[in-house]
């Protein structure tokens, strides 16, 4: 496994790159804006394809590298179902898995840092950005925080993991890397209260000042999403009901880019192709099936993801490999679902 702790000493941010070999996918957890053309060479040095961004929470300190590394290498962007943030790729909740070759994520939801809160859980570590620091917690006072939802985050589920679960946070300001469960059971001075109420008056009573940079940061990171507005400029977008029309036509090959655990919760349209956007590339080149597909049925393929962002890249991808008659379904099904077009489960 590949597994490097990035720091940007700027914001006391830990981002993780994760690869289950050179040459492979890999994965990055956290990334910092400022930091995206260090990734990128890292990456490179590497030799690893970034398919996937996510973010634990959506952040009050620094401003998020998702958006810049999505349009950089074309990356899905992840966060949990309740963030704020405008569009992201995909949006998981407790239970999902997040995957790449060779690696998954167990994501768990862990509010009360904001309610958007995540942990994720992989294999021997989990990754508990700012709802368990080493020797300390997450502050609960803004973005919608609760003392009380953090105390069940920390109690009921991150201290039941077995002890010797590495613990590697979003942050840390005074140079700690790594801790376990069992150490922060017993040292983290948060941790020592005897009770729920006890927690929720010791992060009542912090008296912190905002992060310097709240007020810009908060809401860039809520505008991370693709720009849409080309592509339906240059007619190769559907929005909802124009997509929901177009359901039946013989010219018209809807291609499903997402994944099968999302397929399988979310359900799908009728008459779909599956086509997981990660081989988008190799899907696309001669000899590729939807290349084949395309000119052997002569229709319009027409992408369609979550919320849009993994068609519209389809989309650009498609045109780059030559392929012209395309468009996507802007929203994703997302939009679809919201505009009553019929949806078939599994
Ligand atoms: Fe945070």
């Amino acid at each position: 496994m590949i597994f490097r702790q990035l720091f940007d000493s700027v914001s006391g941010t830990y981002s993780y790159l994760l690869a289950s070999r050179p040459g492979g996918e890999a994965m990055i957890l956290d990334p910092v804006l400022e930091k995206a053309e260090r990734y990128c060479k890292l990456l490179q040095e590497l030799d690893l394809k970034l398919v996937k961004a996510v973010d634990t929470h959506l952040h009050a300190d620094h401003v998020t590298g998702l958006g810049e590394l999505r349009d950089r290498t074309h990356c899905i962007t992840i966060m949990g179902e309740q963030s704020k943030a405008d569009v992201v790729s995909m949006r998981v909740a407790d239970g999902d898995k997040i995957t790449i070759e060779g690696l998954a994520l167990d994501v768990m939801y862990t509010p009360g840092h904001t309610d958007d809160s995540y942990s994720y859980l992989m294999g021997d570590r989990v990754f508990t950005g700012d709802t368990l620091l080493i020797r300390g917690t997450g502050r609960t006072d803004f973005q919608n925080g609760s003392a009380r939802a953090q105390y069940d985050s920390i109690f009921n589920r991150l201290l039941k993991l077995p002890e010797e679960t590495l613990v590697f946070p979003a942050h840390d300001y005074k140079g700690d890397t790594v801790s376990t469960i069992g150490e922060e059971k017993r040292y983290n001075p948060r941790l020592q209260v005897r009770s729920i109420d006890e927690y929720i008056e010791l992060m009542g009573n912090l008296n912190l000042p905002n992060p310097k940079l709240m007020d810009v940061v908060i809401p860039a990171n809520m505008h991370v999403g693709l720009h849409q507005d080309e592509l339906e400029k240059q007619g190769r977008s559907l929005n909802a009901r124009q997509a929901i029309e177009s359901l039946g036509r013989t010219d018209v090959l809807l291609v499903d880019l997402r994944e099968s655990g999302e397929r399988a919760k979310h359900g799908t349209l009728s008459g779909a192709l599956h086509a997981p956007y990660p081989s988008i590339d190799e899907s696309l080149k001669p000899g590729g099936m939807l290349r084949e597909v395309a000119a052997a049925s002569g229709r319009r393929i027409v992408f369609f993801c979550a919320y849009g962002e993994r068609s519209a890249m389809a989309v650009k991808a498609a045109c780059e490999a030559g392929l012209a008659n395309t468009a996507h379904i802007a929203g994703g099904i997302d939009a679809w679902k919201k505009a009553g077009g019929p949806v078939l489960h599994a």
